[in-house]
């Protein structure tokens, strides 16, 4: 295979075409997608079903504009997401990115808010170590230090509570503690704010790229709900690279059992085939503001693209008919465990943690105390970049550690990547550590 300069992220080489699990570039050289990119590609690459289903709907018609026309693949891409969801979630607005769908988020509740009467409620609250989007609304709800950079100055202001990491919990809080310290912390700050003033609380269950794959502890999301239920805070679930079944529920709060008031979700949705991104709330929601002002009142001009539509329900239909969630949850528990035994136990990795099909590695310079590494050591992207010369493609991301350290990577493959694809993805991980450190 060639060599890739050592930060390969900043000069990749040219795509040529995906088959499944795998990707060839135009020197020939193929990988194996262990990460779908950002999470995204759920059902791997050029699946013929998919593409069909695009082609037809772009021989009747790409888009017929949502405020002309609806359509088939819309009416029914909602039906499907309606009884996925269940638990009074039936409204939804689809657009095209995940920042789009979290701008959806915050303007439907603040809207909301406004509707009945609240007019106070203009805060949001959010967590450190979160990532929601690229927009300047969700970039002001994104505690990323990194990525908020030359814009800080100029985002909505917004109140960051900790993470919910149970790896590195806030100092002196013991890992049995963390549940009810978390809930305290937001409770605090709603009472800080004045509850007359809050919004909502936006929180991933799931943290992706700005926590190295976080699953919150157990108890949390309910213990959150209850604060936020009491002081007539909205909860938003940011499920963008969660949800769509990544976790091996649809909904990744459902393995918490909790029903959020907003949520968005997005890579998985159309698997990267079109790009297609959902906000979906309440009917409660939907009814206000309907009643209040004729609908939601946000949409951009492809908010609800007819081909995209049709992308994701032949994407989200496929997984049904294979059961594919299931497979998911399954060898999901293999991927993890067998990660853990196999990369877990090396002396530069602090940590593996995730669900599903949804694991995250944590490098740290030190297993015992957890210390990152030094950020110009560049770890990440290194690491990276020795997996690809092991012919895998996984995410690598940094700056969710300790000040804007932090190094790791997500691995994140096909919800139908066959047993020997699962298998190479660990053993090439395996190889790649010792390239990276021996
Ligand atoms: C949790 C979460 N929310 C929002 C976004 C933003 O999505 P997009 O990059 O499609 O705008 C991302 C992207 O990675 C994400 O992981």
């Amino acid at each position: 295979m060639k060599e890739f300069p050592p930060f390969s992220l900043q000069e990749p080489p040219k795509v040529a075409f995906g088959r499944g699990s795998w990707v060839t570039d135009q020197d020939g050289n193929e990988v194996i997608d262990g990460s779908g990119g950002p999470a995204v590609y759920c059902l791997g690459h050029s699946d013929p079903r998919v593409n069909e289903a695009i082609a037809n709907q772009l021989n009747q018609i790409a888009q017929g504009y949502r405020r002309f026309y609806n359509s088939d693949p819309l009416e029914q891409l909602e039906a499907l997401i309606r009884e996925r969801c269940g638990g009074g979630l039936t409204e939804m607005m689809f657009n095209s990115s995940g920042s789009e769908a979290v701008e959806t988020c915050l303007k439907a509740a603040l809207q909301y808010q406004q509707a009945i009467g609240q007019t106070g409620r203009t805060r949001f609250i959010s967590r450190m170590r979160s990532y929601h989007g690229n927009t300047l609304g969700a970039l002001s709800v994104s505690g990323y230090p990194l990525r908020r950079g030359p814009f800080q100055e100029s985002l909505l202001p917004v109140s960051f509570v900790s993470p919910a990491n149970d790896y590195r919990p806030p100092e002196g809080v013991d890992a049995d503690q963390l549940v009810e310290f978390l809930a305290n912390e937001l409770e605090n700050e709603i009472l800080k704010l004045g509850p007359e003033n809050v919004c909502a609380f936006i929180m991933e269950p799931v943290v992706g790229a700005a926590g190295c794959v976080v699953p919150a502890p157990a108890g949390y999301a309910q213990a959150i709900q209850a604060v936020c239920q009491k002081y007539g805070v909205l909860l938003i679930s940011d499920e963008v690279m969660s949800g769509a079944g990544r976790t091996g529920n649809w909904r990744a709060l459902e393995h918490d059992g909790v029903v959020p008031d907003i949520m968005s979700v997005a890579k998985g949705l159309g698997g990267g085939y079109l790009p297609l991104s959902v906000t979906i709330y309440q009917q409660k929601i939907g009814d206000v503001l309907r009643e209040k002002d004729g609908g939601l009142m946000t949409g951009h001009t492809f908010t609800a693209h007819t081909a995209g539509c049709a992308a994701a329900l032949k994407v989200q239909q496929i997984i049904e008919e294979e059961n594919l969630l299931d497979r998911v949850k399954t060898k999901g528990a293999w991927l993890g465990q067998s990660l853990k035994e196999r990369v877990g136990d090396h002396p530069f990795v602090g940590d593996v943690r995730g669900r599903g099909y949804f694991w995250g590695i944590e490098l740290v310079q030190d297993k015992e105390t957890k210390q990152p590494f030094a950020r110009d050591l560049q770890i990440a992207e290194r690491f990276g970049h020795a997996l690809r010369q092991e012919g895998l493609l996984l995410y690598p991301v940094s700056g969710f550690g300790t000040e804007q350290q932090g190094d790791g990577v997500i691995v994140a493959p096909a919800y139908n990547a066959t047993d020997d694809v699962l298998e190479q993805i660990v053993g090439r991980i395996e190889s790649a550590l010792k390239r990276l450190f021996d």
